[in-house]
């Protein structure tokens, strides 16, 4: 693995009794995708928020770029740019506001700030309505300026809980296909979770399999499948089934049903 930029060892995290993250250890090297992949409930967010300084472990320790995030959460900050599940961008503004707001907290000075923001918004592909109000954006749009506010520091690692929920399979092709070349053109570390196993596959160097709250099995997807009946006998949707014990619903869950009225709701 290239020099390791997350470094994840025995992390816990109570919720009252109940231990949502037992003892997960992994790590993430520079330029890779990782995907965390796991039921409902698995802790994958959890661990998300764990990793980006918004909720504290209870046991374990995490390192990004180096910083430990109990210790140093300031400079764990300046190098992570985080798009959470739940919805980010005000839908009563235009996507040049929005992230005029965010480069305006980041305390960027003007000209830097018009620069960066011409050239996110040339990169996601959204030049052309930048200037129209994020509650006409389909779906993919928004997911593409949320994560064009999260890159506006130029930070060395993304963190992205669930980037495709509820999107049509055209608009999640195009976010795979910005992620990618985020990877590529900035060298990029992601990290993301999903339910959508296509998504591991496709956008993924390597993926984690966590369930009730403990990481079962890391590895490149074709590793993965490889281990339970051969690459071109198993599919990641054979590899989830079997370390999860749980088959996969197609038609969407509870979850992604709630992500999608939540994102409706609030574009109005
Ligand atoms: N703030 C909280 N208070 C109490 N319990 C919580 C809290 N946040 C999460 N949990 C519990 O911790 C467990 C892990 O939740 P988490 O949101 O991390 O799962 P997840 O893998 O992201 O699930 P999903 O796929 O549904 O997004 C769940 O049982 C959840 O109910
Ligand atoms: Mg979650």
């Amino acid at each position: 693995m290239p020099q390791p930029v997350i470094e994840v060892s025995g992390l816990r995290r109570f919720f009252g009794d109940f231990e949502a993250v037992r003892g997960v250890s992994f790590a993430v090297g520079a330029g890779e995708v990782f995907g965390l992949l796991g039921p409902n409930g698995a802790g994958k967010t959890t661990i998300v928020r764990m990793l980006t300084t918004l909720l504290r472990p209870h046991g374990g320790e995490a390192r990004i770029c180096g910083c430990d995030v109990r210790r140093q959460p300031a400079r764990v900050r300046q190098c992570i740019g985080y798009v959470p599940q739940a919805l980010s961008a005000d839908g009563s503004l235009t996507g040049y506001e929005n992230l005029l707001i965010f480069a305006k907290i980041l305390g960027l000075k003007k000209r830097e700030r018009e620069r960066r923001i011409e050239e996110l918004l040339a990169f996601m592909e959204l030049e052309e309505v930048a200037h129209v109000l994020v509650r006409k954006y389909s779906g993919g749009m928004v997911r593409r300026l949320e994560i064009s506010q999260a890159m506006l520091h130029r930070p060395r690692v993304l963190f992205l809980d669930e980037p495709t929920v509820g999107l049509d399979p055209v608009a999640r092709k195009g976010v795979w296909e910005r992620l990618g070349d985020l990877r590529k053109n900035y060298q990029m570390t992601i990290l993301l979770t999903t339910h959508y196993m296509e998504e591991a596959d496709t956008v993924c160097q390597r993926v984690g399999i966590l369930d009730r709250g403990e990481m079962v099995v890391t590895g490149t997807p074709a590793q993965l499948k490889e281990s339970v009946g051969g690459p071109t006998a198993a599919s990641l949707d054979d590899v989830f089934a079997h370390y999860t014990g749980k088959q996969l619903t197609t038609g969407g869950n509870y979850n992604e049903l709630k992500q999608v009225r939540r994102l409706s709701r609030r574009l109005g």
